[in-house]
């Protein structure tokens, strides 16, 4: 099965990114309740390991955070935008708990692409170069002010490819839980 690991969004941020929606010939734009950002893509993943990594995220200790949207960008670049997103302003937490999906991903044999984790939340994809420059879409602000919003769990999705498109089932949600000080002791 193909399998990537995410947070998932609060049902108010999805539909508010998704009003960034802009006319852009050959852009697939994400349906808004498939918005995610993605901490881990795994790709094609067989059933003993998938059931291996699924205990060893279970293991994960990690604190709850919040998360802030940040402003609209692309990947790879401006000139070539073949991926529109939007960001997410730095979080140490976030990242935190990033590297430790990615050691427990590749403790489970299951190889990760090398690449530096960047956070953002993915709202189309471009299949054809674009016809003209997408300021329309870089200009963009979001109309309503959303608040940071609170993260206390990670999923881990199947993605399942039809006709359609690509269909996110979440197979198993693993809880973070807050970082409660331990007390200095007795006084
Ligand atoms: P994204 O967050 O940049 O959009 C599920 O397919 C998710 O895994 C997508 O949202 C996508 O990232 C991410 N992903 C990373 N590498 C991928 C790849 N090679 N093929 C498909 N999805 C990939």
């Amino acid at each position: 099965m193909r399998l990537f690991i995410a947070i998932d969004l609060p049902d108010e941020h999805k539909k508010a990114l998704a009003t960034l929606r802009s006319d852009i010939d050959g852009a697939r734009w994400v349906p808004a309740d498939q918005i995610h950002l993605t901490l881990a893509f795994l790709g094609e993943v067989n059933e003993n390991k998938a059931k291996l990594l699924v205990e060893k995220l279970k293991l994960i200790r990690a604190d709850t955070f919040s998360l802030a949207l940040a402003g609209t960008g692309c990947f790879p670049n401006r000139r070539h935008p073949k991926v529109l997103w939007v960001g997410i302003e730095p979080e140490p937490a976030l990242n935190m708990l990033a590297l430790k999906i990615k050691s427990s991903v590749q403790s489970c044999g299951i190889p990760l692409e090398d690449r530096p984790f960047s956070p953002h939340l993915t709202l189309a994809r471009l299949k054809i170069p674009a016809a003209r420059p997408l300021d329309e879409f870089f200009d963009k602000k979001l109309e309503q002010h959303l608040s940071a919003f609170a993260v206390s769990k990670f999923i881990l999705f199947q993605s399942r490819l039809s006709k359609e498109g690509a269909l996110h089932v979440p197979v198993a949600s693993f809880h973070l839980a807050p970082h409660v000080p331990t007390s200095g002791g007795p006084s």
